[in-house]
């Protein structure tokens, strides 16, 4: 039976598919043509290549039977799948962050948050009885609280740059991200033997990654 698996575009998706050739698997996938579709015929495994925040739409419709998710995604999505295997890329944290100085959330007034992330927001600041009016946007989040847009952000914090070219800094990380393995559940019953020769490759990749 041939597997679908669905890989998002972009930096996590350049780790990621720099990884599944390492692992042996993707030697098909060409990022730099505009193909979106790439078979591995001797594998009998097709590539998607989707927007990041599209995989686990593909992924729990069962048009991909695994994709490749930030765990970010995943929070943010409540999606019905299954997540397989933490992956050993797409690292970073997801944070509260606002301009150097300003940490002004200890009020009992409603705080202003800027983020792609609403609903991953809104049950974090819930749990520590912190009103919030969420403000969603698509990108450069860190604009918002420099533009008076939003009070802090939420976002996902890397190497750092980004928020100190822009006078920010973090005041709170919140979850660790990474990217995940994601499976639908059909997908996971009746193609598992498929599957879990994929998990073994990258884990097997992981671990060469981290003793290299
Ligand atoms: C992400 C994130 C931050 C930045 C963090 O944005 O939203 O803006 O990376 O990385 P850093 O800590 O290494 O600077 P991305 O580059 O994906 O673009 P976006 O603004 O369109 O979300």
């Amino acid at each position: 039976m041939a597997l679908t698996i669905a890989i998002p575009k972009g930096r996590l998706g350049n780790q990621a598919i720099e990884m599944l050739k390492k692992a042996g698997v993707g030697e098909c996938i060409d990022e730099k043509s505009r193909k979106l579709v790439f078979k591995d015929k001797k594998r009998n495994i097709n590539f998607i290549l989707l927007k990041n925040s599209d995989v686990i739409t593909y992924v729990e419709n069962g048009v991909a039977d695994i994709g490749i998710s930030g765990k970010d995604m995943v929070m943010e999505s409540g999606g019905d799948i299954y997540q397989l295997y933490k992956m050993n890329i797409g690292k970073c944290k997801m944070s509260v962050a606002g301009i150097k100085g300003k940490k002004i959330f200890k009020d009992s007034t409603i705080l202003r948050v800027a983020t792609s992330f609403p609903e991953t927001a809104k049950r974090y600041f819930d749990s520590r009885g912190q009103k919030i009016k969420t403000i969603q946007l698509k990108g450069s989040i860190e604009l918002a609280p420099i533009l008076g847009l939003s009070d802090v952000i939420v976002d996902l914090v890397e190497t750092g740059n980004t928020l100190k070219a822009n006078g920010l800094e973090v005041f709170e990380d919140m979850y660790q991200i990474s990217a995940v393995l994601i499976s639908n559940k059909i997908s996971y019953k009746f193609k598992r033997k498929e599957i879990k020769e994929i998990i073994e490759l990258i884990r097997r990749e992981d671990e060469n990654g981290k003793s290299n």
